[in-house]
C-alpha cells in the first residue's frame, strides 16, 4: 500500500495538479523542487485547494546529498519524478545544460531510492519520444526517435529506469508519455504558468483572450490536415494526474517496467482549439497565418488502449472544459503566479 509518496518538481504545471489528486486519496505528499521553472505559492496553494498539509523542501533533484537527506527523513513508498527541464526550442540552444539536469536528476534519484530500498516510480516521459510519427494514432510499440535534446532527454531516462528495473529485484516502474497537456484546476488557483511569452498554443491563446498579447500566430496552414493546421492531442491536466494515482496503483500491485500513453485519443488541430476557445470563452481570438514552426510535425495523437487496459484509466474532459478551466485560469490570475 503506496502512503507516502515524494514528488520531483511538485510546484510545477503536471506536479502541482498531481500533488492535489494525491493529497486528495489521501497520500501524503513529499514535494522537491528547486523553484527553477515554478514558484513556492503554488504549495500554498495546493494546501488552499486540498485543506491538507504536504511538505516541502527547495532543493534540485541532482543534488545527491540533499536528495539523500530527504529519503532519510521520510518513509517514502513510491516516487513520481516530473522534475527537468522541458523547453523544446531552449534544449536545442542548450543541449548540455539539458543533458546534464534531466539525466542526472533521474540517475541521482534512481541512486538514493536504491539505497533507501525505494523501488516504485512513475516517470513524467513525453509523446516527443516518438519523434516524427510514421503512423497515427501512435500506440506505446511505434518507433521512438526524438527530434531535439529535450525528447531524447526523456528517452535516455525512459532507458535508464528499464535498465535499473532489470537489475533491481522487486522494482517497478510506469513511464508516462503524456501527449499535450493544458487546462487547469476548476478551483482556478494552479494552472500553467510560463516563464515570458508562452511558446505552447494554449497558454498563448489565454494571453491574447486576456489583451496581454495582440493575436496568436499560427505556425504553418499547409500540413497534411484537415485544415492544413497543426493537428494534436490535448488531455486535461487533471486527467493527466488523475492517471499518475492509476499509475501509482499499477505499480503497488505489480512489478517489472511499462510504457503508458497519457492522451485522449483524440486529435485537434490549431483552428479547432481556437474555435473551442472562442466558443468556451465568449472570446475573440484573433490570428494570423505564419510560417511552420521548425522542428513541428503535422500530427500527433494516442492510441490511449493500453492506459485503459492496463491502468483502467482514460481522460473524461473534454476540449470545452480544457478550454474553459485555462481561461478561468488566466482570469483569476493575470499574471500568473507572480501576483
Ligand atoms: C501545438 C500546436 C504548433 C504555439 C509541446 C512540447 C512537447 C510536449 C507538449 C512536454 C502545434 C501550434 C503553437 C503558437 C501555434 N511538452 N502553435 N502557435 O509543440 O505539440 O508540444 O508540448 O512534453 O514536448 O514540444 O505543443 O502547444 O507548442 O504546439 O500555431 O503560438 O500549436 O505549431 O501545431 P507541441 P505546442
Amino acid at each position: 500500500m503506496v502512503k507516502t509518496v515524494l514528488v520531483t518538481g511538485g510546484a510545477g504545471f503536471i506536479g502541482s495538479h498531481t500533488c492535489v489528486e494525491l493529497l486528495e486519496s489521501n497520500i501524503s505528499v513529499i514535494c522537491v523542487d528547486d523553484l527553477s521553472n515554478s514558484k513556492q505559492s503554488v504549495v500554498d496553494r495546493i494546501k488552499s485547494i486540498t485543506g491538507k498539509e504536504l511538505s516541502f523542501h527547495k532543493l534540485n533533484v541532482c543534488d545527491e546529498t540533499q536528495l539523500d537527506r530527504i529519503f532519510e527523513m521520510y518513509d517514502i513508498d513510491a516516487v513520481i519524478h516530473f522534475a527537468g527541464y522541458k523547453a523544446v526550442g531552449q534544449s536545442v540552444e542548450k543541449p548540455l545544460m539539458y543533458y546534464q539536469n534531466n539525466l542526472n536528476s533521474t540517475i541521482t534519484l534512481l541512486k538514493c531510492m536504491a539505497k533507501h530500498n525505494v523501488n516504485r516510480i512513475v516517470f513524467s516521459s513525453s509523446a516527443t519520444v516518438y519523434g516524427v510519427p510514421k503512423v497515427v494514432p501512435m500506440n506505446e510499440t511505434a518507433d521512438t526517435w526524438c527530434t531535439n535534446p529535450y525528447g531524447w532527454t526523456k528517452y535516455m531516462s525512459e532507458q535508464i529506469i528499464k535498465d535499473w528495473c532489470v537489475a533491481t529485484p522487486n522494482a517497478s516502474a510506469i513511464l508516462l508519455r503524456y501527449f499535450n497537456p493544458i487546462g487547469a484546476h476548476f478551483s482556478g488557483l494552479i494552472g500553467e504558468d510560463p516563464n515570458g511569452i508562452p511558446n505552447n498554443l494554449l497558454p498563448y491563446i489565454c494571453q491574447v483572450a486576456a489583451g496581454k498579447l495582440e493575436y496568436l500566430r499560427v505556425f504553418g496552414d499547409d500540413y497534411d490536415t484537415a485544415d492544413g493546421t497543426g493537428v494534436r492531442d490535448y488531455i486535461h491536466v487533471v486527467d493527466l494526474a488523475k492517471g499518475h494515482l492509476k499509475a501509482l496503483e499499477y505499480i503497488d500491485a505489480n512489478k517489472g517496467c511499462q510504457c503508458v500513453n497519457l492522451g485522449t485519443g483524440k486529435g485537434y488541430s490549431v483552428l479547432d482549439v481556437v474555435k473551442a476557445y472562442q466558443t468556451a470563452c465568449g472570446i475573440d481570438i484573433p490570428y494570423r497565418i505564419y510560417p511552420r514552426r521548425s522542428g513541428d510535425i503535422a500530427t500527433s495523437y494516442a492510441d490511449p488502449k493500453k492506459a485503459y487496459e492496463l491502468l483502467g484509466w482514460k481522460a473524461e474532459r473534454d476540449l470545452n472544459d480544457m478550454c474553459a478551466s485555462a481561461y478561468n485560469w488566466q482570469k483569476m490570475n493575470p499574471n500568473g503566479y507572480g501576483d
